[in-house]
């Protein structure tokens, strides 16, 4: 469904990632893992058209992105849950929700989509009129990924999404992507958490500066010798 193929991508002159190989079929589970700096933000920034690519191409179901303006990303299914969040912080839970339904697609099923997000993230629903801003960053975290799957995803990628989150609050959230997961979802998950991420991704690519150094399921990786000392303590 998405190819990422030979992708380059730079901030100015420096480059951020180079010649990076990705495919994700449809409703895989999918890891981006590697170390501070690796270059995985700025993948899921190409994918979202946010960054400029200075060589390489992206297609999802076979239409080249590059030919489409970043708006279209969404539309076409890809939602991105950013690194920090982003929630509005002077919105309340509700509306911040309702805004990611902006697609044309997506809004003329808002409501239904809202009782689903509703259901997967019942903390969310008890508190619908409070502000954004004042929940914890556990709660923040859920709202981020209930307004990305407001847009009824086909592709859902997250950005860290436990970064800077207690151990419990972490728990949620890998089983609350894992809920979204079986429900038919595919995920692109980011992670430094390299443990948790291989317990619920099938595959993963393992980024090195800006490269894809080693790829395989999530089995093979996890018993990599290689894995096993740089990211796993092993
Ligand atoms: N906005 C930016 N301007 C300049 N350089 C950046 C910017 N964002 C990231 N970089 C650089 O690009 C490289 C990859 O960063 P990033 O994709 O954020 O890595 P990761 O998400 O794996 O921590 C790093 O060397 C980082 O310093
Ligand atoms: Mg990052």
């Amino acid at each position: 469904m998405l190819e990422l193929t030979g992708v380059c991508a730079s901030y100015g002159s420096v480059p951020a990632i180079s010649g990076v190989n990705i495919q994700i079929g449809v409703g895989e589970a999918v890891g981006l893992l590697g170390a501070n700096g690796a270059g995985k933000s700025t993948t899921l920034r190409a994918i979202s058209s946010l960054v400029h690519l200075t060589s390489g191409k992206i297609t999802i179901d076979g239409i080249d992105l590059a030919s489409l303006p970043p708006h279209k990303i969404p539309e076409l299914g890809i939602a991105h849950v950013p690194e920090g969040r982003q929630v509005f912080p002077e919105m309340t839970v509700q509306e911040n929700l309702e805004i990611g339904a902006y697609v044309p697609k997506a809004k003329a099923e808002r409501s239904r989509t809202l009782d689903l997000v509703y259901s997967i993230f019942p903390r969310l629903a008890d508190r619908k009129r409070q502000l954004a801003g004042t929940m914890s960053g556990g709660e923040q975290q859920m709202l981020a990924v209930g307004r990305g799957l407001m847009l009824k995803p086909r592709l859902l990628m997250l950005d860290e999404p436990s970064l800077g989150l207690a151990p419990v609050m972490t728990d949620v959230t890998f089983e609350k992507i894992q809920e979204i997961h079986k429900m038919g979802t595919a995920i692109l998950l980011v992670e430094q958490n390299v443990s948790r991420a291989l317990s619920l991704v099938q595959r993963a690519y393992v980024l090195e500066s800006g490269r894809v150094i080693m790829h395989g399921t999530s089995a093979e990786l996890a018993n990599n010798k290689q894995v096993q000392a740089a990211y796993l303590g092993i």
